[in-house]
């Protein structure tokens, strides 16, 4: 696992052999919440807990930032990711209804501290 880092925003990448594995943008930080966003895992390396390690590491680096949620937000039609952040204890805060993909989505957050 790697981090590519600019002024507003860090990005965690996934890594085998050199090649990117998996991403989420993650920490466009404001007022506390870090937000996972656009996560997205290399087929061939879906399904062996990839976004979940990934996910992990993202909310261990919020936590040493003192930040105190992370959120996210969920396609209704995603069961995969739906299933990852229920999983990860990712509290359905609200919904999102037409939230520009013209489907409603569920924006998600764990709190931290
Ligand atoms: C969603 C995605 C990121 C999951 O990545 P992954 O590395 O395969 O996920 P993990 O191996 O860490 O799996 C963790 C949990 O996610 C859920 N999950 C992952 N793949 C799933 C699938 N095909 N069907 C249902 N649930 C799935 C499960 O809850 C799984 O836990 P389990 O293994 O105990 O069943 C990946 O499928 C992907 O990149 N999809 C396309 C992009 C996308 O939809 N991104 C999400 C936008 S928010």
């Amino acid at each position: 696992m790697g981090y590519l880092r600019s002024r507003e925003s860090i990005s965690l990448g996934a890594f085998s052999e050199g090649k990117l594995a998996g991403l989420p943008i993650a920490f466009t930080s404001i007022d506390g919440l870090a937000n996972i966003d656009w996560l997205v895992v290399d087929r061939n390396f879906r399904k062996i807990g990839t976004a979940q390690r990934m996910v992990g590491l993202s909310e261990d680096m919020a936590k040493r930032k003192s930040m105190l949620r992370v959120w996210c937000d969920t396609s209704m039609r995603n069961e995969k990711s739906m299933s990852l952040f229920r999983k990860m204890h990712y509290d359905k805060a609200a919904t999102l209804k037409d939230w520009g993909y013209h489907w409603d989505c569920y924006f998600r957050a764990r709190k931290l501290q």
